[in-house]
């Protein structure tokens, strides 16, 4: 069997690392690692590769930033006829960034199968990027692999085939049980001043959140009243830096007298390590992105998320989730509550046992080796 497992962004770099390595472990299974490129800064990729022990790509299609007709479909110009020359007879594709749309698109339509690892999530909010490439990789799969049991209800709702969906666990958890010890032994926190469980870590980069200067403005304004109770570390993605470089609530609030004694720590983006010992350790995460909502859930650290909605029921269902929008009031309100309770512990959803790769590498080990040539099937 060949395997092509496409990477592009951040968010797919931990979530590649463990299938990778379980398909490796298989005898007779060729595989391939091909980057994108969308994310090509060294704190935003090369870094997770030495990080995360991963093969250095095969190939890097070097896309790099644009609008995102441009992303996707540079994506397609550069790996079609990759896809042409190698004739895997998967491509795996992971999460929801513009890569993996693009890769499913060009392999669908040389009819290579393709396995979607976190298929099925749903905001119902068709005005983030990430839900249309979700939905559009969904329909475009053989292989639909998901990480919570909305993701199966979501996806026969939609028409997609039973017999395509596996219930596999979470592949980030892989990654995150397997690197934690080593994550701990960073002690960030104490590299950054703070005593453990002292501090609160805030991530933000959703367009809804940074691009709009009144919204941006507003959550940079909760941030700033929760910091009066607990200092909040901020590693910042760069589409935020930007944002902060034009906004002048931003600007105030980064004044010198903030950053000499910081109630508000800036930092330029961090390795998987040094954030994850960072998550560990935090008292409260504030945040916007996807994946951080679930690894609080399984570090049972309570998270405030700055959405009106989440594609990931089970960490607000089971785990210590809470959405709370990006109105000022209510994150300042949900904040303190979280400060004056102690604690949220949930419990750590079902298959997200650290074992998620190996289940999809079985699956596709056992469905792919009955297949014919794939050059037959072209
Ligand atoms: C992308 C994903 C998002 C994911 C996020 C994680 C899509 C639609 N969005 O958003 O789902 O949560 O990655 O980070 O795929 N930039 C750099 N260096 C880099 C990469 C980006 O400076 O290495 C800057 C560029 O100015 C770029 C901006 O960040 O325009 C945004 O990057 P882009 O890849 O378009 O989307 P993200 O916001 O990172």
């Amino acid at each position: 069997m060949k395997a092509i497992c496409v990477v592009g962004a951040r968010p797919n770099f931990m979530k590649a690392a463990p299938v990778i390595d379980a398909l490796r472990r298989l005898p007779a299974v060729q595989v391939m690692l091909i980057h994108t490129g969308q994310h090509y800064d060294r704190q935003m990729s090369t870094l997770f590769f030495e990080e995360l022990g991963m093969p250095k790509p095969d190939l890097d299609l070097q896309v790099g930033s644009g609008s995102h007709g441009e992303q996707t479909g540079q994506i397609m110009v550069r790996f079609e006829p990759i896809l042409k020359a190698e004739r895997p007879d998967v491509v795996i594709v992971f999460g929801d960034v513009n890569s993996t749309i693009a890769a499913a698109l060009c392999a669908a339509k040389l009819q290579i199968a393709v396995a979607h690892v976190e298929a099925g999530l749903r905001s119902f909010d068709r005005s983030m990027p990430e839900e249309l490439n979700r939905i559009l990789t969904d329909h475009l799969s053989d292989f639909l692999f998901t990480t919570e049991p909305s993701a199966k209800k979501n996806l026969l709702k939609e028409g997609i085939e039973e017999e395509k969906i596996f219930f596999v666990g979470n592949v980030m958890v892989d990654t995150l049980m397997k690197h934690r010890h080593r994550a701990e032994g960073r002690r960030m926190s104490q590299q950054l001043g703070f005593d453990p469980k002292a501090y609160g870590l805030l991530t933000l980069h959703r367009p809804s959140n940074v691009d709009d200067e009144a919204t941006f403005a507003e959550i940079l304004s909760a941030v700033e009243a929760v910091s009066a109770h607990l200092p909040i570390v901020f590693p910042c993605h760069p589409r935020t830096r930007q944002q902060i470089s034009k906004s002048r609530t931003a600007q105030a609030l980064m004044k010198p007298s903030h950053t000499v004694r910081p109630r508000l720590m800036l930092l330029d983006p961090l390795g998987y390590l040094e954030f994850l010992s960072l998550m560990i350790d935090a008292r409260l995460v504030l945040t916007d992105s996807g994946g951080i909502q679930e690894e609080t859930t399984v570090l049972g650290v309570p998270c405030l998320t700055l959405r009106e909605n989440t594609e990931r029921p089970v960490t607000i269902e089971q785990g210590t989730n809470v959405l709370v929008g990006n109105r000022r009031d209510n994150i300042v309100a949900a904040a303190e509550k979280v400060l004056a309770s102690g604690n949220t512990h949930g419990r750590i959803p079902d298959l997200w046992d650290g074992k998620a790769s190996e289940r999809i590498a079985a699956v596709l080990n056992d469905r792919l080796r009955t297949l014919p040539e794939t050059a037959d099937r072209a």
